[in-house]
């Protein structure tokens, strides 16, 4: 693969745009897509209040499963190479769509999750949190008696305002923003490479297919984050 490497000490501020595609070479399937879960599974069904107002027990299952699955699925050398920058650059940042918690358990610390995480369940009455560890079995009530709703974003739910205006606020401000495995679809997240472009930041894209979005970066790298990454940041291969 014929890619140029960047060197990190080039910029001041690194975003880290990640979608579910990053972590696709874990074995995480991605949303859309063949084999996505989208494909599967109705999210009117599984991933909305109204679903779990309906059917809490099968909302929580899906959930449950995804958990499940997780846990034999490891981050790949695309994550550490993140990980890996993260420790040697002043400021990278990782803003994610993803909500499987690869980013942690690969090193990263300073990551903003826009559409929450599994690994966080809410109380439905409270707003209580709960955080679960891998392997760990989930609790279906919180103490107060109310079902407990995993911490994430479902479909007509509204972005945490503090979680996006601190997504923005770096967005505004990086001058390298490279998204990887986002179909960029979803909003508000999929506005953030537009953002960064404004601003003048030079903002590249790691994908096997073009997306919705391609035209507006400088570079579209049409290959896997396990194989981009690498060839992107050869300084950053960890053993
Ligand atoms: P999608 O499933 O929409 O898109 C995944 C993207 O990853 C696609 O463009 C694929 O081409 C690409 N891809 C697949 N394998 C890849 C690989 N090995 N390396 C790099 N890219 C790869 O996932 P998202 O864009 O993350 O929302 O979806 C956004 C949101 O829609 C998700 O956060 C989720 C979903 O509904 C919530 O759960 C709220």
């Amino acid at each position: 693969m014929d890619i140029q490497p960047i060197t990190p000490t080039d910029y001041r501020t690194i975003v880290f745009f990640t979608g579910a595609g990053m972590s696709a070479e874990s074995g995480v399937p991605t949303y859309r897509g063949r084999g996505g879960i989208w494909a599967k599974y109705n999210w009117q069904e599984v991933a909305c209040e109204e679903a779990f107002r309906r059917n809490p027990g099968k909302v929580l299952e899906f959930h449950a499963l995804r958990r499940q699955q997780l846990t034999d699925c490891q981050p790949h050398q695309g994550h550490s190479i993140i990980g890996a920058l993260e420790n040697s650059h002043p400021d990278v940042t990782i803003i994610t769509q993803n909500i499987d918690g690869l980013h942690q358990r690969a090193g990263s610390q300073r990551i903003i999750e826009l559409h929450g995480s599994l690994w966080r369940l809410r109380c439905s009455r409270e707003g209580k949190v709960y955080h679960l560890s891998l392997g760990e079995k989930s609790p279906v009530r919180c103490q107060c008696g109310a079902w407990l709703r995993p911490d994430i974003i479902w479909f007509g739910d509204c972005l945490i305002p503090d979680v996006v205006q601190r997504a923005t606020e770096i967005v505004g401000r990086c001058d390298l923003l490279i998204a990887v495995g986002t179909s960029a679809v979803v909003w508000p997240a999929a506005g953030f490479p537009q953002l960064a472009r404004d601003q003048g930041a030079q903002c590249i894209e790691i994908n096997p297919e073009a997306t919705e979005m391609s035209f507006l970066y400088h570079v579209s790298h049409q290959g896997s984050a396990g194989e981009v990454l690498p060839a992107l940041f050869p300084d950053a291969i960890t053993a």
